[in-house]
């Protein structure tokens, strides 16, 4: 393989957050891959808009998101092979990531089909966790304290268990947990103050109290930003 593979993190939205590693490993791109759910555009793709070439050949892979993971592993695959025929070529591909390619991102499952040798860069993003606590002047941590970045989908037991020693905790992936999240976040006494925010750095951001969304879904791009119960440092 004399090609090279790059992951890039573009950051959550504001296309001000794209590292100037990213900007340059755009501008050296011969195959820029996007990956999004079936019928939905990119977003990593739109945050990065402004910096692709014209010479670039683009690949977007539609992902059939749903309990059965058969179509979406076969569309991995088949990635992964066409992946392999451009390094094999010389070319440098660029997987475009939103936030941080290695934080819950689609280019883990690429990554895991590839083989150890193959010649793979990352180049990190901001994750939307970080920013969505800048964005709302929100300490993470200090001292001695730990903080956490959680799915919903891991349930509220497991929810429980981790905010238990997290000082604080954004809680990624809602949609249709966010009443359950809501629900434990109540039950803890963390609700007052937990945060929802919405499409962070789009035309649609919002930003308002998690106590105050009564929707039985939260938008796919929305995460809660809460207190956890672990205890502080005040050292
Ligand atoms: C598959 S994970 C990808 C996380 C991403 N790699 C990162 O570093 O932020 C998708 C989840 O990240 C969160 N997310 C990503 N971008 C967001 C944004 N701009 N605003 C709010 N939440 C976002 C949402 O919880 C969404 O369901």
């Amino acid at each position: 393989m004399s090609g090279r593979l790059v992951g890039i993190g573009v950051g959550p939205g504001d296309p001000e957050l794209l590292t100037l590693k990213a900007v340059r490993r755009l501008g050296e791109a011969d195959v820029v891959v996007t990956l999004a759910a079936a019928g939905r555009p990119s977003r990593a793709r739109a945050v990065a808009a402004a910096h692709l070439t014209v010479q670039a050949r683009e690949l977007h892979v539609p992902l059939a998101m749903g309990p059965d993971r058969t179509a979406v592993d076969a569309a991995y695959d088949r990635l992964a092979v066409a992946v392999g025929d451009e390094l094999a070529a010389g070319a440098v591909v660029a997987v475009l990531c939103e936030g941080d390619p290695l934080l819950f991102g689609t280019f883990v499952h690429l990554l895991d089909r590839l083989g150890d040798d193959a010649p793979v860069e990352v180049v990190p993003g901001i994750p939307s966790a970080l920013a969505a606590a800048a964005a709302e002047r929100w300490p993470l941590a200090v001292g001695g304290e730990g903080v956490a970045v959680l799915p919903a989908t891991m349930g509220p037991a497991r929810l429980h268990a981790a905010l238990a020693v997290a000082r604080s905790a954004a809680i990624l992936k809602l949609g249709a947990r966010v009443a359950e999240v809501r629900r434990l976040l109540d039950e803890l006494g963390l609700l007052d103050g937990a945060r929802l925010v919405v499409e962070l750095g789009g035309s649609d951001e919002r930003r308002l109290p998690l106590a105050a969304w009564r929707e039985p879904r939260a938008p796919y791009f929305s995460l809660v930003l809460t207190r956890g119960l672990g205890p502080r440092d005040d050292g």
